[in-house]
């Protein structure tokens, strides 16, 4: 048996249904924006695998920390113990964000960084004895796949199954140039009633939503009066975060601040699996008792993991070196300068940047769907073509690794307008 065949015997690949989906591609490598499959066609890493590797593939500097904590320390419990990487992680995380935030919580991916967030919002209430049980988030929301991160999330085609079982969440539509004052005006007449436990949001761009952008100023309002009306917020940074708006956080475009800043995907360069939850010392107070049970008890067997701490700190090493933001600063250009030259042409129904990541809505006669037929079809174009692109739905976007050079890039856009060019 090869690879795909053994795969299809054994292996339960996700957002994928089995009965009619391609054969998965067989990477056997991968090295800077590139991927290699067994017969060595190479893909550029156009989306950076699922918007997590930033650095790019195979990072010597990466490799070597996380090799180096291997064989120093790799894993340990992390309830009554503690180790130099995650400590010195936390600090640097806190002092990598705006000021306010003081406590770093250790998870291992996105939707869990959420749920943490989540559920110390909700903990945070109940120690104090206050009920507050509606959540709010925008329409169009992902923040993940566990339980209380699809509650926050789209309701509908994904999670169905699941619905009956999810919390109390209203959703505010997605706010524009158009809706912003009306939705803020909205807003505020949910949190008068008091029941709001919290808020959260995907700063600047809703991701799985289709690379959704919206306004720095609406969301500072936002932020603002969720803390008038004493609503706890998070802001959802596990795609955002490590520069992919252009800075290294999104919130770093707003002045107000959240209670909760929720990171992964980028956080390790991309290449180990962490979730991050911060916050600040009002909430981590909140926990203070002679009473256990007023602890968060919660934690994962990863919690911490030395290895993915080292990586972590490898990568804000990396981020601090000028060539790194260079990169960051290039790719925006170029996706500007695409904008320039293409933005303007009825192909698109929008096409806007943020930072490294480029978004385009194509044009498609129908409203905007994750179910667009030309999703398949343009995905399938850019394998022949040696790009490794997921679109969502109607949305082709490139988010690239920001070692990713002018030429690289310049081969992804020449395809897509090629692609939509010819499309019938
Ligand atoms: C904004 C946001 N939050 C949470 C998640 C969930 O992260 P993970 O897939 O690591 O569970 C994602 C994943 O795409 C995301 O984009």
């Amino acid at each position: 048996m090869n690879l795909v065949e053994k795969d299809k015997n054994y292996v339960w690949h996700p957002f994928t249904q089995a009965l009619n989906a391609a054969d998965p591609i067989p990477i056997t490598s991968a090295k800077g924006a590139w991927l290699f499959d067994e017969d060595g066609k190479k893909y550029l890493d156009a989306n950076s695998s699922w918007w997590t590797i930033n650095h790019g593939h195979a990072h010597p500097y990466i490799a070597k920390a996380i090799h180096e904590q291997f064989l120093k320390m790799d894993h340990v419990i992390f309830a009554g113990a503690t180790h130099p990487k995650a400590v010195e992680t936390a600090e640097r995380i806190v002092n990598s964000l705006p000021d306010g935030y003081q406590k770093v919580f250790f998870s291992d991916n996105g939707s869990t960084s959420v749920e943490v967030g989540i559920k110390m919002i909700y903990q945070y209430w109940h120690n104090k004895g206050i009920a507050k049980k509606r959540f709010l988030a925008i329409e169009g929301a992902y923040h993940g796949d566990t339980f209380g991160a699809m509650s926050v999330g789209q309701r509908g085609y994904f999670n169905k199954p699941f619905e009956h079982l999810f919390f109390d969440v209203d959703f505010i539509p997605f706010p524009t140039a158009e809706n912003g004052a009306e939705v803020l005006s909205k807003m505020e007449e949910l949190f008068a009633t008091n029941d709001f436990a919290g808020f959260i949001f995907e700063p600047l761009v809703q991701g799985a939503a289709g690379m959704r952008i919206y306004d720095s100023s609406w969301l500072n309002s936002a932020v603002a009066l969720a803390k008038k009306y004493n609503v706890l917020t998070i802001a959802d940074e596990v795609m955002t975060g490590f520069y992919r708006t252009g800075t290294m956080f999104a919130i770093n475009q707003i002045s107000e601040t959240a209670d909760f800043v929720c990171m992964s995907k980028g956080v390790t360069g991309g290449v180990m699996p962490v979730g991050l939850t911060v916050t600040t010392q009002k909430v981590f107070d909140a926990f203070l008792s002679e009473d256990t049970s007023k602890a968060l008890l919660h934690g994962h067997s990863f919690t911490g993991n030395p290895l993915s701490c080292a990586a972590i700190c490898a990568s804000l090493d990396l981020f601090e070196q000028e060539d790194t933001i260079n990169s960051i600063n290039r790719i925006a250009n170029a996706h500007q300068d695409f904008l320039k030259k293409h933005g303007a042409n009825p192909i698109f129904k929008k096409a806007r940047a943020l930072g490294t990541i480029l978004s385009l809505e194509v044009e498609v006669g129908e409203e905007s769907s994750y179910f667009s037929a030309i999703r398949l079809e343009a995905y399938n174009f850019f394998l022949e073509n040696n790009l490794l692109m997921r679109p969502l739905g109607n949305v082709i976007f490139i988010n690239p690794p920001y070692c990713t050079t002018n030429e690289e890039l310049n081969h992804a856009y020449d395809k897509v307008m090629e692609f939509l060019t010819n499309m019938k």
